[in-house]
């Protein structure tokens, strides 16, 4: 039974971040991108993608550019969320919508969604390539889905708890489940063990993003690194604001209409959730596709000690502060 080496995973991963080179010309349009991708965050999608291939007896090495393609990708979508939402932070800096404008926030993004694919490709054996391309197209299609109902329904009041799992399934499930998949598909897995690789990332993508809402409005903005609130000013439709809208619409209405401030909206919607115990609640929920996480990787042949690793990890991401 190999040992599993998380660190050398993340050092793997960074090391190569570094190594890539950049054109010099035009500085606008990379410089957003050195800067984005150089920048931290936790690196969890190349690390399930790692991940993955090891549990399925593959080497790291034979999935490293599949798994900094799903960086890269991730990336990319956080450069142009950044302009939807119109944050101004993320990872405890300027966003590049921000710091350099929308237009270079489009091409910057575009650029860097074009060099996802680049190393998607690189390395792949040609059996492996029609299945590998056919995952990561069928992911980015249902994410810019998962984006399009998550804006729209900024302005919409009657948005469901069921359209709202549809939409973080597709925003943020998907491409956390081809990540697991797509290290699976590099080792060669059987489709059986690709399918749970993919289940548990669905479901610990629905814990992930719930936890990130939940840290929108009860996080820390020096642990998270952006700014507190922005989903409540954004009257984004999540599991707290649409329960919020349920069971107290004069408390959540009366919030918009009297706050004068950012602040004091925050503050205000903030006290209608606690009233109604929101945060507690919508741990509960988090725990609940913790759990079906752990149960998917439970159910899929890989090694115990890689179903250990997967379900700390759910665990860790349950928590977690950032
Ligand atoms: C942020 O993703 C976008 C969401 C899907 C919530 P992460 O929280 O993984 O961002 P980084 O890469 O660690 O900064
Ligand atoms: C982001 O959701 C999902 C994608 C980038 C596809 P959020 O808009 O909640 O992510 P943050 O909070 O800005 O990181
Ligand atoms: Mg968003
Ligand atoms: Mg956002
Ligand atoms: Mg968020």
């Amino acid at each position: 039974m190999s040992v599993i080496n998380q660190k050398e995973w993340l050092q793997m991963i960074e090391e190569y971040l570094s190594g890539i080179e950049y054109p010099a010309a035009p500085a606008t349009l990379y410089r957003p991108i050195s800067y984005t991708l150089s920048g931290g965050g936790k690196r969890l999608r190349p690390m399930l993608t790692l991940a993955a291939c090891e549990a399925c007896g593959g080497r790291p090495e034979q999935a490293i550019n599949q798994a900094i393609a799903m960086e890269m990708f991730h990336n990319f979508t956080l450069i142009h969320d950044d302009v939807m939402d119109r944050s101004s932070k993320r990872r405890g800096r300027p966003t590049v919508f921000h710091r350099w404008g929308d237009v270079q926030a489009i091409l910057s993004g575009d650029t860097l969604l074009t060099m996802a694919y680049q190393r998607l490709v690189t390395d792949c054996p040609a059996e492996r390539l029609p299945q590998v391309l056919e995952l990561f197209n069928r992911t980015s299609i249902e994410i810019y889905e998962g984006q399009q109902f998550d804006t729209y329904f900024e302005k919409r009041d009657n948005i469901t708890i069921k359209q709202y799992m549809r939409t973080i399934r597709l925003k943020t499930g998907v491409l956390l489940a081809a990540s697991c998949a797509m290290g699976a598909i590099m080792a060669g897995a059987s489709k059986e063990v690709v399918d749970s690789l993919y289940e548990y990332g669905v479901n610990l993508g629905l814990a992930f993003q719930l936890r990130d809402d939940w840290l929108d409005v009860y996080g820390k903005a020096n642990e998270l690194g952006k700014d507190i609130g922005s989903d409540i000013v954004n009257r984004k439709k999540t599991w707290m604001f649409i329960t919020a809208m349920e069971e107290d619409p004069t408390g959540i209405r009366e919030s918009f209409e009297l706050a004068k401030t950012r602040g004091a909206l925050v503050s205000r919607v903030r006290r209608v959730y606690d009233r109604l115990l929101i945060p507690l609640r919508c741990n509960a929920l988090i725990e609940k596709y913790h759990s079906r996480a752990i149960a998917s990787i439970a159910l899929a042949d890989i090694p115990d000690n890689y179903k250990i690793w997967f379900t700390g990890l759910a665990a860790t991401m349950a928590l977690r502060h950032s």
